[in-house]
């Protein structure tokens, strides 16, 4: 049995808040035809654009994500956003441990298994970015690497919680660079994933928890991806920053 799809714009440091509004009408517009009883549809704006886009999907089956966190709630964190303050803003969802967060800005496994926790004791469904270097491809390193980032990330949570949260497989190598894995390099690794959850969770437990795939998703490359039995969705860049992709990809992901 298939999972239900997930399609997730992941807007990254894009968009003013007038843009966003302009990029959010543009899709709903254009996904008006869309059976969102078939497709889940995610937007991850930027911390300071949340609210306007929280207001315009008031009503809207759509949800909305942070694309970090901190795990306190409050404190002396500068710069920081914690859980209770995405959740009052309208988040359902925080994107953690994305791979440009563990590049640039010191994201490690252990601070990823922090921010899950707090996403779960607020109420958040966590979407956790897993994925390799193109050096670790190239050392044969892959799956060593996405074990160990599951290994400590999900580090002491519950069946419940691993049941509850997504996961997201995004090469590094294929972010932002035009060059998406294969439909065959991506099932590869998401079958990998599936079968540590697997052993984690138990088989029924693992084949309710929906694995996205993203790095360079596009309408023209969507649906050889989701053919794939473990992939269940795309955590979109580039291509969601544009309504008539976005809503290509949601449409042609179903
Ligand atoms: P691109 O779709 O721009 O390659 O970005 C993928 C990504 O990092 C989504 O989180």
């Amino acid at each position: 049995m298939k999972r239900k799809p997930m399609i997730a714009g992941n807007w990254k440091m894009h968009m003013t808040t007038k843009e966003a509004r302009e990029l959010v009408a543009g899709i709903l517009e254009q996904t008006s035809d869309v059976n969102f009883d078939r497709v889940d549809v995610l937007m991850a704006p930027p911390f300071t654009a949340l609210s306007a886009v929280a207001e315009l999907l008031s009503g809207r089956p759509v949800f909305l994500a942070g694309q970090n966190m901190h795990w306190e709630e409050k404190g002396a964190f500068t710069g920081e956003i914690s859980p209770v303050m995405l959740k009052e803003v309208g988040c359902s969802h925080v994107i953690i441990g994305h791979s440009e967060r563990r590049q640039y800005f010191g994201e490690m496994n252990e601070t990823v298994n922090k921010k899950l926790r707090a996403a779960f004791s607020h109420g958040l469904t966590p979407i956790l970015c897993v994925g390799e270097s193109l050096e670790q491809r190239e050392a044969n390193q892959t799956f060593s690497v996405i074990e160990e980032e599951l290994d400590k990330g999900l580090n002491g949570l519950t069946t419940e919680q691993v049941q509850s949260m997504i996961l997201a497989y995004e090469p590094i190598w294929a972010i932002g660079t035009g060059k998406t894995a294969s439909p065959e390099q991506a099932e590869e690794v998401h079958a990998f994933i599936r079968g540590w959850l697997e052993k984690r969770v138990g088989k029924e437990a693992a084949d309710a928890i929906r694995v996205l795939y993203g790095g360079s998703v596009k309408p023209e490359n969507i649906e050889g991806l989701m053919a794939k039995e473990s992939i269940d969705g795309g955590l979109v860049g580039g291509a969601s920053l544009k309504a008539e992709s976005f809503a290509q990809i949601v449409k042609r992901g179903l």
